[in-house]
């Protein structure tokens, strides 16, 4: 289906039309990379949240599926239970035993919401199994599966632990800041391994948890634990957005290093939440892949675009780097990218360039005695994205102030920044913007800010800028091909 939406990305996820947030059940099965996602069938807000579906083999290019997991009523209680975020793994020695044709198939692992007249009742952990790839569930008759009789109580990540030949599943109790970490040898029998918090930032509920193993930078075959956790924003409870721990996991337990340096947080734009990564990834390829939810609870139901409602950020490559502090995680946007890149477009300083509305620069400011500088994404008279860099601060930022339609909400106007330090004086920004999304990736993936933007114009060209002094930057520009043809 070819798109003409005035704000639809070329190459990032949108569901063909209605609400979405939170990507689930990200998983790699039988050839095809899946993405479930929380969607809405009856509306473009928040509601009667159901799991979406889509395939692809490159984590680009996506298929739309029918709708896999649909909210229901129970007629005997008229209680209605919504399909919250979860999971999915690929259960392919039937250690569930749903799969009686021999053979194994994918689970579902996500949170009943139950609830009457839109009161909330109770959130406990269900199952579903499909022997068709995904592309219909089955929903466990003995569920819940996971009950403490919480009423808040969310988002089971769970995956296979080698180890011990067991699964594990990392799911939070929200307003206690609490992962709790089950084993189960069958997705139906769940024993308690441990909790872990509250830590670091606790200012707003704990969501969408997830632990992983991360690659070493320098040495990818060398993995360590991380703990992901979807809270509040670097700026502020305002906002949501993501902290991450970097630990060590002995199949029953997670022990966070450096616990006085918390909270570290993940991204400091501010349409990045929900970010979990893909179960099942071939070993021969050992990635670790990451895809988060590119809104923000604190505007997200406004955002001007229709008929569909939010998008899913790139998918990024997670590593993590050892420095002076500590290790920290890394984000790269996944080579794939570079396959759908089209014409590369030339630029020279002081001109502009129009690269269409989807597109990648790759930025170098290699010296200069400018107090700011970077370059403007022009999208009208007085209308303008700013990615620059601020000496004095020691930021990169986005403004996002004057980009176009901000009045819709009054969080959306905003300046977007993250702390880094030139490198040997030099800063490096690969930065894809795709018509209302912009993210920004720094110094090889160190910082990402990732933000909305909903100019008004047809065109969007570049310019780079120096305030106060000189800048010496080589700025490379390519179109990107719509994903979508
Ligand atoms: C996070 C979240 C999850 C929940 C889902 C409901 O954005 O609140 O905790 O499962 O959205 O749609």
């Amino acid at each position: 289906r070819k798109y003409t939406e005035q704000y639809r990305p070329a190459f990032h996820f949108s569901p063909d039309h209605n609400w979405t947030n939170d990507p689930n059940g990200l998983l790699y099965f039988d050839g095809e990379y899946h993405l479930f996602y929380q969607y809405n069938p009856f509306g473009n807000k928040w509601g009667h949240m159901s799991w979406g579906h889509a395939v692809s083999s490159d984590l680009l290019r996506w298929e739309h599926l029918p709708v896999a997991i649909t909210e229901y009523t129970d007629k005997a209680s008229g209680d209605s239970t919504m399909i919250f975020s979860g999971s999915a793994v690929a259960d392919v020695n039937n250690t569930s035993g749903f799969f009686s044709k021999g053979g194994g198939g994918m689970v579902a692992i996500y949170t009943s919401h139950v609830h009457r007249n839109n009161q909330q009742l109770t959130q406990h952990q269900s199952v579903a199994y499909s022997e068709d790839r995904g592309r219909t569930f089955t929903r466990y008759t003995d569920n819940p599966v996971l009950d403490k009789k919480l009423k808040d109580f969310r988002d089971p990540k769970v995956f296979w632990y080698e180890p011990e030949k067991k699964w594990v599943m990392t799911v939070v109790v929200p307003d206690k800041f609490k992962a709790q970490f089950y084993e189960s040898k069958n997705l139906k029998d769940w024993k308690l391994l441990s909790e872990f918090g509250p830590l670091g930032d606790t200012a707003k509920i704990w969501e969408c948890p997830d632990l992983i193993e991360v690659p070493l930078l320098d040495n990818p075959a060398k993995k360590k634990w991380v703990l992901l956790i979807s809270n509040s924003h670097p700026q502020g409870p305002t906002f949501v957005g993501m902290q991450y721990f970097v630990g060590n996991f002995d199949g029953r337990k997670f022990t966070p290093e450096y616990p006085k340096q918390y909270p570290l947080y993940l991204e400091y734009g501010k349409d990045f939440y929900a970010a979990v990564t893909f179960n099942n990834v071939p070993k021969s390829d050992g990635r670790t892949i990451l895809l988060g939810w590119a809104n923000n609870w604190a505007y997200g139901q406004d955002i001007p675009t229709e008929p569909w409602r939010s998008a899913m950020t790139l998918p990024r490559e997670l590593y993590l780097k050892n420095t002076a502090y500590g290790y920290r995680v890394i984000q790269k946007p996944v080579r794939e990218l570079a396959a759908i890149r089209d014409d590369s477009v030339k630029y020279t300083p002081p001109g502009k360039v129009f690269p269409g509305k989807s597109f990648e620069v790759n930025y170098s400011y290699t010296a200069g005695n400018a107090a700011k500088f970077g370059f403007k994404i022009i999208t009208g008279e007085n209308e303008e994205t700013i990615i620059g860099y601020d000496k004095s601060l020691q930021e990169v930022y986005i403004d996002r102030t004057k980009s176009g339609n901000v009045s819709f909400h009054s969080n959306f106007p905003s300046v977007d920044r993250a702390p880094v330090k030139l490198q040997n004086g030099k800063l490096k920004l690969q930065v894809f913007v795709d018509n209302s999304i912009v993210e920004v990736y720094i110094n090889d993936g160190e910082q990402v800010i990732t933000d909305q933007i909903f100019p008004t114009s047809s065109e969007y060209s570049l310019q780079q800028f120096a305030e106060g002094g000189t800048a010496e930057a080589d700025m490379r520009v390519w179109k990107i091909k719509s994903v979508w043809l």
